[in-house]
């Protein structure tokens, strides 16, 4: 079933997380031996967390570099600082950039919390644009079709910004959330035409629970109801991985 195309965007179906999660890896690492300055973008959430143990297993082992890389976050929660135990920001730091020995000036961090923040989320752009944009965005799905914080309603043309969360993502995130804290309900996000400029884009998917969702994103027109549809007008540059689980919709 690899590399089997369901739809314009070249699906690579693999048997379970674990392989997900290595066909990732090996994604992100022979960009980066391609290019050892890469600009790249990588998710939160449970999705990516077995590509991170790979490719910190890939740089313990001496077979992957990644000090020149910069890494740009693609969202965080209004209102929350890094060193917040909830922040999506310290956790990449944790789950990732510390065990990878990838240095605090190597990532950008989404300016959520500055004084005009919309002012900051030009300026997060201007960033990205001053080093050319992303070279690499790797990508999860959200239960409702988001990519980032892109929730239902986002259009093809927006950029970072600051945007309310649906209750069904603040629910997501409250799994996450240390009990009886209040999750916060805006964030900021980089945009999807932001998204869609990478030079490459791989969306990572794991599990039955993804399937329609999945499904819908490949499938229907591509929409503001399901933000990660827009991928399919830039399908000669994604990738889908997705296990058997995710996939088993496709057809
Ligand atoms: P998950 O989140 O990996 O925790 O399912 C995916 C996402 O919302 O991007």
């Amino acid at each position: 079933m690899e590399g089997q195309s369901v739809s314009d965007i070249p699906v690579q179906v693999v048997k379970d997380y674990e392989a997900m999660s290595a066909a990732a890896a090996e994604v992100v690492a022979e960009s980066v031996r391609a290019n050892p300055e890469l600009v790249l973008a990588l998710p939160t959430g449970s999705t990516p967390l077995g590509m991170f143990q790979a490719l910190v297993r890939k740089v313990k082992a001496g077979e992957l570099d990644l000090s020149r890389a910069t890494f740009f976050c693609l969202d965080e929660y209004v209102g929350v600082e890094p060193d917040d135990p909830n922040s999506l920001t310290g956790w990449l730091l944790r789950e990732f950039m510390e065990p990878a020995g990838i240095r605090p000036d190597q990532l950008h961090m989404v300016p959520s919390n500055a004084d005009d923040v919309h002012a900051a989320a030009q300026g997060y752009e201007a960033d990205l644009l001053a080093l050319g944009g992303l070279d690499l965005a790797v990508l999860g799905l959200g239960p409702n079709g988001h990519i980032a914080f892109n929730e239902p309603g986002s259009q093809r043309e927006s950029r970072t910004r600051v945007l309310a969360l649906t209750p069904e993502s603040v629910e997501q995130s409250s799994a996450y959330w240390a009990p009886g804290t209040p999750v916060s309900t805006t964030a900021m996000t980089m945009g999807i035409s932001t998204l869609l400029d990478a030079g490459r884009i791989v969306l990572i998917v794991s599990g039955d629970a993804k399937a329609e969702m999945l499904r819908r994103s490949l499938k229907d027109a591509p929409s503001a109801d399901v933000p990660a549809s827009w991928l399919q007008t830039v399908p000669e540059k994604t990738l889908v991985i997705a296990d058997e689980a995710a996939a088993s919709e496709l057809g």
